[in-house]
């Protein structure tokens, strides 16, 4: 029995839906007439994901009347630069792309948010559909609307915010999907029972097996749940001036462990568990919350294979990559703390000797 669920995304003024489900992909078509779309869809995917899921995403778009071009970028973060971007655009003019067209999104966040700033800007915006196939952009880049592609001097530099036409996020696609990358996007997912979802949380803690043999109801029950926060953070916040920053719990220290480590040695998913494992700390160190949050936080990370501690890195070069980090004010570093189990604070001015604990608890020396 094919499962599908909706939910409708407000961004401002704009609204969007989401479907979750199985049996999606083949159904893409068809649900993006009920849409209301007509005409030329550019399909954007990369080698990885297309002979997994093109065929069946184009025969649908094609049966539901659609015109389809393609693009099939190399996989990987390396490519999400201006060059593969250039690609796109020869290809929407090639196939003459035109304002009442769309772009559509297959794979994982590093297709959603190029093939995303590709719409944003072709014709100063087409629509863009996200068909999310990763966890990850499931539960994370394919809501909200922020698109990007990396500088060589740094990620998602050159952006954009563009909210999609339509999200189909078929759980399906996850069978696929390598155990770490999974892992990686439950932390996101995990991050949200944290701060804002403690319903989620116990699910979590008591549904290990299932989430972990990715039982469909399993699923469908944690992304939602996910989605529905994010979304819910993101429409009172869609250009991200305020509360939208809660949602980078765990990714203070996340993002100095990725960039101290070349973004090689940890999946981003990876680097956030650690970091929300030093969250944790630092609200108990700062007699935010309960010494068992520490604790509790842990168990539930390694219960997912996740990782809590830092191998040897030196401490004040990750304080030092904080305070480069754009999400940090000068001085004294910004923190997304919690005070509980499904509870969330900002912290504007931890100096940064109350840091150093925290790493060196994690590893760091
Ligand atoms: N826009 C946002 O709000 C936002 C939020 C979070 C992350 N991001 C961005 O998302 C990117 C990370 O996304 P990601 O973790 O999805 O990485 P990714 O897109 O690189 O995908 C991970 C790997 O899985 C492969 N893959 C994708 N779907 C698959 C499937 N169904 N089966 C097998 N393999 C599959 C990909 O080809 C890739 O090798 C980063 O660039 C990050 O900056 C954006
Ligand atoms: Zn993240």
């Amino acid at each position: 029995m094919a499962v599908e669920r909706r939910l409708l995304i407000k961004a401002g003024d704009e609204e969007y839906p989401l479907y979750l489900g199985t049996g999606l992909l083949a159904r893409t078509g068809e649900i993006l007439k009920e849409n209301g779309l007509t005409g030329k869809i550019l399909v954007v995917t990369n080698a990885t994901v297309a002979p997994l899921y093109l065929a069946v995403v184009e025969q649908g778009l094609k049966q539901a009347g659609f015109t389809v071009a393609t693009v099939i970028l190399p996989d990987g973060e390396t490519y999400k630069r201006i060059e593969e971007l250039v690609g796109v655009y020869d290809a929407a003019v090639a196939c003459r792309l035109e304002r009442d067209s769309a772009v559509l999104a297959l794979g994982g966040g590093v297709i959603g948010d190029l093939a995303g700033f590709a719409a944003a800007t072709y014709l100063r915006g087409v629509r863009l559909v996200q068909v999310p196939t990763t966890l990850l952009a499931q539960v994370d880049s394919s809501i909200g609307g922020k698109v990007a592609v990396n500088h060589r001097e740094g990620k998602n530099l050159i952006g954009a915010f563009h909210q999609p036409a339509a999200v189909i996020s078929d759980l399906e696609t996850l069978a696929t999907l390598d155990r770490r990358e999974f892992n990686t996007g439950l932390a996101e997912i995990i991050k949200v029972g944290l701060i804002g979802d403690p319903e989620l949380d116990r699910f979590l803690r008591r549904e290990q097996m299932a989430v972990r043999q990715q039982q469909i109801p399993a699923l469908v029950e944690i992304i939602q749940r996910a989605c529905a926060f994010k979304a819910r953070i993101v429409s009172g916040d869609v250009r991200e001036k305020g509360e939208r920053a809660i949602l980078n719990y765990g990714h203070t220290i996340g993002h100095a462990l990725e960039a101290e480590t070349g973004y090689t040695y940890y999946r981003h998913g990876e680097a956030v568990a650690v970091g929300m494992a030093g969250a944790a700390d630092l609200s108990v160190a700062l007699g935010l919350a309960a010494p068992e949050l520490s604790q509790a936080t842990r168990e539930l990370l390694q219960a997912y294979d996740l990782p809590v501690s830092i191998p040897g890195l030196s401490a004040s070069k990750l304080v030092s990559r904080m305070a480069l980090d754009k999400k940090v004010k000068a001085e004294k570093l910004r923190f997304i703390l919690s005070p509980a189990i499904g509870q969330v604070l900002i912290k504007e001015d931890v100096p940064p000797e109350e840091i150093f604990p925290v790493l060196y608890r994690l590893g760091a020396v």
